[in-house]
């Protein structure tokens, strides 16, 4: 199986929306994963995101971006099929390698507790939790 790593653009967005739908351990969000939000957010952070293609089919996808001082990676996922083939390595070795390429130096991500699978995989790649922090949100409506 050959798989290639291509940026990610808004041309992919169905292909990569199924894919997250059908990814346990995401929690999408109406709002934040819209094709628009999405649009805006590859707008906003062009060259960072990536996708995996096998023979032309999305089966692996990574959102990244960065505020000026630090990098975020979101919604990381490969299809099932495709789990365990160095894929999700290579997705995250992208968007880092980009990031550090325009004088991003940290790269922050969000995992929902309970994604054991996920939290060993950011493991084996080098990343730690930070016990020390907490994450606060606060939605902005009228
Ligand atoms: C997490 C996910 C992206 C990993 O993708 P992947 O392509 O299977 O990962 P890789 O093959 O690149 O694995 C890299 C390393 O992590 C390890 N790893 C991957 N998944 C693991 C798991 N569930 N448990 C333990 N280790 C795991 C691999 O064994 C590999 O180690 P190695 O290089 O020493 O062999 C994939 O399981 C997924 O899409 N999960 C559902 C969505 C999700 O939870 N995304 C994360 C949101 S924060």
């Amino acid at each position: 199986m050959k798989v290639e790593l291509r940026e990610m653009t808004i041309a992919d967005y169905d292909e990569v929306y199924a894919l997250w739908r059908e990814s346990e351990g995401l929690k999408l969000n109406s709002e934040d994963d819209s094709r628009q939000s999405i649009k805006r957010f590859l707008e906003r952070n062009p060259g960072l995101s990536y996708v995996a293609l096998d023979q032309g089919k999305v089966v692996g996808a990574a959102l990244c971006g960065h505020d000026g001082r630090h990098g975020y990676i979101h919604n990381l996922a490969v299809r099932k099929s495709h789990r365990r083939q160095g894929i999700g390595r290579s997705l995250v070795g992208r968007c880092m390698y980009a990031l550090m390429n325009i004088g991003i130096h940290r790269c922050h991500l969000f995992v929902l507790g309970d994604n054991q699978g996920a939290i060993a995989f950011w493991r084996k790649l080098g990343w730690e939790q930070r016990v020390e922090l907490i994450t606060m949100s606060q939605p902005l409506s009228e």
